[in-house]
């Protein structure tokens, strides 16, 4: 499939200590990473969790890699095993380690080997609150995170929750990587505007890597 708008190229936005924007990073490889994603979610299929409290997620989600990121009524965690399905996560695309390892690179963090990744689906209203990513063993890994499809407002504050809150609009083919001093700043994504966009149709899609075991 042709990569339409894939001759865009791509520039670089400092966001704060140890982060930064990858704008229209991932635009050449968009059919490969849709691709992916069907076939991820053809056998994990997206669905809403439910957090410890009760409430369920507007952000529909599946994972890929060794281990996925899922809730139960204890709390978050990263399992092997898709509790739904009862089978592991479906393997890492290709496509994806690949645009994962070169972003890593452009960000300066050449050594990041994520052993998961997050699949969020955002329909109009979807969002997800101010949090920090702070259930991986290992922080000095950094996080990837891939927009593709209907731009979004993501905000990006400290360490401290009410920290003052940076808002940008991330579109398709984007990349933020957030790592150092920066890997545990609250961030969130405002609901989403409904649209439509020719590659995802009325929606979102973020994909989040991380390394969520140990790497030994
Ligand atoms: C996340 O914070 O886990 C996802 C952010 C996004 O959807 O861009
Ligand atoms: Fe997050």
């Amino acid at each position: 499939m042709l990569d339409l708008f894939a001759d865009e190229e791509p520039w670089q936005e400092p966001l704060a200590p140890g982060a930064v924007v990858l704008r229209r990073f991932a635009l050449a490889q968009v059919s490969a990473l849709m691709q992916g994603i069907a076939q991820v979610a053809s056998q994990s299929p997206q669905r809403h969790m439910v957090t410890p409290g009760g409430y369920t997620m507007s952000v529909a989600m599946t994972n890929c890699g060794s281990l996925g990121w899922t809730t139960n009524q204890q709390g978050y965690l990263y399992s092997p095993i898709d509790p739904q399905t009862q089978r592991p996560w479906p393997a890492m695309p290709e496509a994806f380690s690949a645009l994962c390892r070169q972003a890593s690179v452009a960000a300066g963090y050449p050594d990041f080997r994520p052993d998961a990744c997050l699949i969020n689906r955002y329909a109009p209203g979807a969002k997800l609150s101010l949090h920090q990513d702070k259930d991986e063993p290992d922080l000095r890994a950094p996080i990837v995170s891939v927009s593709l499809g209907l731009p979004a407002i993501f905000q990006f504050g400290g360490l401290k929750r009410n920290d003052p809150l940076k808002r940008l609009m991330l579109e398709h083919g984007d990349i933020v990587v957030w790592g150092g001093p920066s890997r545990l700043f609250y961030h969130g994504i405002a609901p989403l505007k409904s649209g439509y966009h020719p590659i995802t149709g009325e929606c979102r899609y973020n994909l989040t890597f991380r390394q969520a075991g140990n790497n030994e």
